[in-house]
């Protein structure tokens, strides 16, 4: 059910790559509930995932960008401009570590690929918020989110650099939710989205377990891209104007939780199975 949240609000989503992607769920709400916006992606992404289609489907275009890179954002807010004027909404949603794809473990870390990670999935946010900011690309009470996950606050295994990236990207919102909310009432700021089956989400490491463990964990289960898609809607709507500088978790409440009675049951069945057997 669409409640016209965006009617007439203009934007940049950035991180579709296939029909999984949370930023894809992000854009087919964004539509339904009125809104206009330009899809973004590195050309290697765009060649390899299905933007177009979404494009398509929600009556606009997709302008290639790398978000590490300073000049592919200047154009892309260029174009953005040219088409609607100031924006309303602005997605970040986009994530990778060169370390975890080749599997290097935290403790023996390439630090080429460090560098890449950071740049990719936390200094692209900065670049991307200061090219706006420079460009008065925001209309006042305008709303940029970008994507997080609770590895930014207690170590799970496995999630390596991304941890890093991730404590830095909400860093990122703090500071600049500051200031550019006291000179154009620009609100900043991160949601930390349970695990999802996404192209990323499948790189982090024992996936599978990780998601049964925090469904058992959390009250109300894992958050699905399809509800991270509608929490999205209501940060870049008028009614969340004062929210800003916040880490929303959206995550069935696995971030406040230590034990569950779902997931303590399951850990006692895997003690007896070792005793048994040990
Ligand atoms: N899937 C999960 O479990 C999960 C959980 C919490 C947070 N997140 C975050 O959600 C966001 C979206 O990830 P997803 O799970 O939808 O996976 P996804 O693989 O569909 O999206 C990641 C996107 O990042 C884009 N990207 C990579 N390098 C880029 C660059 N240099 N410039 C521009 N775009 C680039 C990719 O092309 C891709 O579209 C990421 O920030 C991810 O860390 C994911």
């Amino acid at each position: 059910m669409a409640y016209n949240l965006l009617k007439g609000k203009k934007g940049i989503i950035f991180g579709a790559l296939n029909d999984m992607s949370i930023a894809w769920k992000v854009a087919e709400k964004a539509f339904e509930e009125g809104a206009e916006f330009i899809l973004t992606n590195t050309p290697v992404s765009m060649r390899l995932g299905t933007v177009d289609k979404l494009a398509e489907k929600c009556n606009t275009i997709v302008v290639a960008a790398d978000a590490t890179k300073n000049e592919d954002l200047e154009n892309l807010v260029q174009i953005a401009m040219e088409k609607y004027g100031k924006l309303d909404f602005v997605l970040h949603s986009i994530g990778m570590s060169p370390n975890v794809r080749k599997k290097l473990p935290y403790d023996k870390l390439n630090y080429e690929y460090y560098h890449k990670t950071l740049d990719i999935s936390a200094l692209s946010f900065h670049k991307t918020i200061s090219i706006l900011k420079k460009n008065h690309a925001m209309n006042d009470w305008g709303s940029i989110v970008a994507l997080s996950y609770v590895a930014a606050q207690r170590t799970l295994y496995g999630y390596n650099d991304m941890a890093d990236a991730k404590s830095l990207l909400e860093s990122i919102a703090r500071s600049f939710g500051y200031i550019y909310g006291r000179e154009s009432k620009v609100r900043v700021n991160t949601i930390s989205q349970s695990p999802t089956m996404t192209t990323a989400g499948s790189g982090v490491k024992g996936i599978d377990g990780l998601m049964d463990f925090t469904e058992r964990m959390s009250p109300l289960g894992n958050a699905t891209a399809a509800e991270c898609a509608d929490y999205c809607i209501t940060m870049f709507s008028d009614l969340t104007r004062k929210v800003t500088m916040q880490n929303l978790f959206h995550d069935g409440g696995f971030s406040s939780m230590g034990m569950s009675l779902r997931a303590m049951t399951q850990y006692n069945k895997s003690l007896e199975i070792d005793t048994e057997f040990g």
